[in-house]
């Protein structure tokens, strides 16, 4: 089972699941307002997978060679009692690393139990620390002060280096790319800047709106002097920078301008359990269904594996020719980045 590749030979490595739909935030690039609105149907509970099948989906991938997962959502800690499943995934034989990609507004009080249920490591998505900014990005009248005392705290019990992802969109929070630099320097956390993405349907993405990397570098460097480091293990997303005078390491996500699906060994779960081989599919393969059909391990362990076999999605690298025809995505609160 580990050693099995995809049509372009990428084993799978690194799984992602997102653990519900629904989020506090309304952010503007992902689940803008005007669409996800008081009106807006989220999936009912039964729905979602419950922490035993997720727990079945893991260690399915666990025996296909993968040892990190990812808990994502939506806002992961909107599910209730989410420190379960954790630390259910803890005990899988082979997972090493346990991470959670949070927007941080509800972190601070359920730092302990996280940390006790095995949680190994946390990122924060963060695309500004002023105030209009914030709360113009995440759609939604709250104190960016709450999520910096979070993480904060979160240094303080024993997660360090977290990583804070900033989505940068041109005219919107360019400025956020010094004012985070600066306002983590010296606190081990790694600032990631994210190229602006065409991810899900409704977001109005235009290329226009997207600072490249190599934009957002210049700005770095108008301040500070950086150096470049290797990549801390093979097909790692974010390319990895460090100020010269040692105080801060940054990264950069790259997706439109330098794509890397080449080294991709990401496969990812929706709430509803569907298999989803790319960041930018179209749609997912049912692994719920079987499951409640009350299907063997072996069963779904041969499932997976012949999605794994026939999965050869490349989407970043052949991104302009799907743009052009109108290709339908899932959205991103769905498969959680
Ligand atoms: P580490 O495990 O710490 O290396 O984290 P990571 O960088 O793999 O994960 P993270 O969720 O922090 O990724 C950061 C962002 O990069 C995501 O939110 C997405 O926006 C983007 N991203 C992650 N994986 C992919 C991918 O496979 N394809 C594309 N296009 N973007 C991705
Ligand atoms: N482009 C780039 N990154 C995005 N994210 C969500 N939507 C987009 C997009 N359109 C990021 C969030 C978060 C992670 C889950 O994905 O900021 O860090
Ligand atoms: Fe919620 Fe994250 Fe989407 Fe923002 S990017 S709306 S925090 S799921
Ligand atoms: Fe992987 Fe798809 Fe992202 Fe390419 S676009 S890196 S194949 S998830």
């Amino acid at each position: 089972m580990k050693n099995t590749l995809d049509k372009f030979n990428r084993p799978v490595r690194d799984l992602r699941i997102s653990v519900t739909d629904r989020c506090n935030f309304r952010c503007t690039y992902c689940m803008p307002k005007e669409v996800y609105g008081e009106s807006f149907k989220f999936l009912p509970r039964k729905e979602l997978l419950d922490f035993n099948e997720i727990e079945r989906i893991a260690q399915t991938f666990a025996k296909l060679g993968v040892n990190k997962i990812r808990i994502t959502g939506g806002e992961p800690l909107v599910r209730k009692i989410i420190e379960e499943l954790i630390q259910k995934l803890s005990n899988i034989s082979g997972i090493e690393d346990i991470a959670m990609t949070t927007n941080g507004y509800l972190l601070e009080s359920k730092l302990d139990s996280l940390k006790q249920s095995g949680l190994n490591r946390i990122t924060v998505s963060l695309d500004s620390i002023d105030s209009k900014t914030f709360k113009k990005m995440s759609g939604q009248n709250f104190e960016v002060e709450k999520v910096l005392s979070a993480i904060k705290s979160a240094n303080d019990k024993g997660f360090k280096n977290l990583k804070i992802n900033c989505v940068v969109q041109k005219n919107v929070n360019e400025h956020s790319i010094l004012d985070l630099l600066d306002y983590f320097r010296d606190s081990g956390n790694i600032v990631r800047f994210i190229e602006y993405m065409d991810v899900g349907n409704l977001n109005g993405w235009e290329l226009k709106d997207v600072i490249s990397i190599k934009e957002i570098l210049e700005i770095i460097e108008s301040k500070y002097k950086v150096k470049k480091l290797n990549e801390n293990y093979q097909g790692e997303v974010a390319k990895r920078y460090i100020l010269e005078d040692y105080s801060a390491e940054f990264g950069f996500i790259s997706s439109v301008s330098q794509p890397f699906c080449s080294t991709c060994t990401r496969a990812r779960i929706t709430m509803d359990g569907k298999l989803v081989t790319c960041l930018f599919a179209n749609s997912g393969i049912d692994l719920r269904k079987p499951i409640r059909e009350g299907c063997s391990s072996e069963e779904l362990d041969q499932i997976i594996k012949d999605v794994w076999i026939k999965r050869k999605d490349q989407y970043s690298e052949i991104r302009h020719e799907l743009t052009k025809s109108n290709y339908k995505k899932i959205e991103m609160f769905q498969i959680g980045g």
